[in-house]
């Protein structure tokens, strides 16, 4: 009586230390194949099984699908097959000491496989809505008896709630990762769209919306800001010019000088796009409506539309300005033709503390051939 008590014990210290090894290393897998990996190693040394996998339904193609170890392709039974398949059909847990003897057992995985089953044991995995989702199946009870217990088909049930949760909450992150990226992907493509709108009503190349968001970034690397507010300012630059979409065609692609009433109108242009952005209650946006309402503010504050002057300028508006002008230097417009590059840089150096922040100027100055090249492969 004392051996056995004994003997329980350390079972049960044993099943404890089977947890406490699993659990940590189950809670840090993200991937859905390591999870099941783990899982049926899990469930076979609970039950001291030679083989266990877990197996999920795919329904889609009528299957079950199981991944065995890492690097082997997953494998793929149908639903029905065998004992695995009786168990997810009938929601019911098998326990089989000769699997020969029984009508449902699939010899041909045993043919496939070289493999003899002789004992085996499946459990199925119910979701939290009360459907099965899977099954676990253990198979060859090692040890003396050679058959699984009533004991292993517990252990083994208690191992596919655990699992069944896990595998639930991991399908459940994999869902919202899945659903942020496509939310972030479409922001993003929102974001050229309404750019590109903005542009495509002017007779300015689309390409001044890229080339702006692009030198933008690289002024923002250049000043030493962090990779995440530099990847911010690419994607708000686009939308710069956004409230030109306002401005009518007759000013906004007159060949020649503006008067000061059309430049008046011209210049709405910042506050426009600043309203639009600007109420959102998308972080990005918001920036974007920032850099809108600023991006033609002077260092000096003789710029509009509201005077700022030095760092009450947003950072952003800053940057976007120099890469702005740059491009309106660089590039032919309606009203102008392209300067030389020469004359471009001189430009800048003059209005370093005038017009522009000193040390973009500087940092633009200091990696000029960088940043120019883009306008050399342009004309190229
Ligand atoms: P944009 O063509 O993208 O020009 C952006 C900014 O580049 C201008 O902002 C200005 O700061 C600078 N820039 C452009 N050309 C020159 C130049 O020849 N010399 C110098 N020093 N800076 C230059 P700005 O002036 O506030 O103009 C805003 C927008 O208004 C321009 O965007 C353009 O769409 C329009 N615009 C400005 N002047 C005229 C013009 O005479 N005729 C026409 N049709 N549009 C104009
Ligand atoms: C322009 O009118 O095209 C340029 C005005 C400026 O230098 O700010
Ligand atoms: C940024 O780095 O996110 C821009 C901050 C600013 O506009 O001042
Ligand atoms: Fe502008
Ligand atoms: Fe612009």
């Amino acid at each position: 009586m004392k051996a056995i008590a004994t003997a329980n014990a350390s079972d049960s210290d044993r099943i404890l230390s089977l947890l406490f090894t699993y659990m940590p290393r189950i809670a840090s897998e993200r991937r859905m194949d390591g999870l099941l990996v783990l899982m049926a190693d899990l469930g076979r040394s609970m039950v001291n099984a030679d083989r266990c996998s877990l197996w999920l339904i795919d329904s889609e193609k009528n299957e079950l699908w199981t991944k065995v170890a890492h690097g082997v392709n997953e494998l793929r039974i149908p639903l029905d097959a065998g004992f695995a398949g009786y168990s997810v059909k009938h929601a019911e847990s098998l326990l089989i000491d000769d699997a020969y003897k029984d009508d449902r057992f699939d010899r041909r995985s045993d043919e496939l496989t070289h493999y003899h089953t002789s004992s085996v044991m499946t459990v199925p995995l119910m979701d939290g809505a009360g459907n099965v989702m899977g099954v676990y199946q253990a198979i060859n009870k090692q040890g003396e008896s050679g058959v699984f217990s009533k004991q292993d088909l517990n252990r083994l049930t208690l191992t596919a709630v655990y699992s069944a949760k896990t595998i639930e909450s991991a399908r459940l992150t994999e869902e919202v990762e899945r659903s942020k990226d496509e939310l972030e992907a479409t922001q993003r493509e929102l974001i050229h769209i309404l750019g590109d709108a903005s542009e495509s009503r002017s007779s300015e190349t689309g390409d001044h919306i890229q080339r702006v968001a692009e030198i933008s970034y690289m002024l923002a690397k250049f000043y030493g800001l962090p990779q995440e507010d530099c990847e911010q300012i690419r994607l708000a630059a686009p939308m710069h010019d956004l409230g030109k979409i306002g401005i009518p065609d007759a000013i906004l692609n007159k060949p020649g000088k503006l008067n000061d009433v059309e430049f008046a109108v011209m210049k709405s242009h910042t506050s426009v796009g600043q309203q639009l952005l600007g109420s959102s209650r998308r972080k990005l946006l918001r920036l974007a409506g920032m850099v809108a309402g600023s991006h033609h503010e002077r260092w000096d504050g003789s710029g509009y539309p509201s005077g700022l002057k030095g760092e009450d300028i947003p950072l952003a508006g800053r940057i976007c300005a120099v890469a702005d002008v740059l491009d309106a230097l660089a590039c032919s417009r309606c009203y102008k033709a392209a300067w030389p590059e020469e004359k471009v840089r001189e430009e800048f150096i003059k209005q370093r503390g005038v017009q522009f922040q000193p040390e973009l100027v500087d940092q633009l100055i200091l990696h000029w051939d960088e940043i120019f090249q883009v306008y050399r492969d342009m004309n190229a």
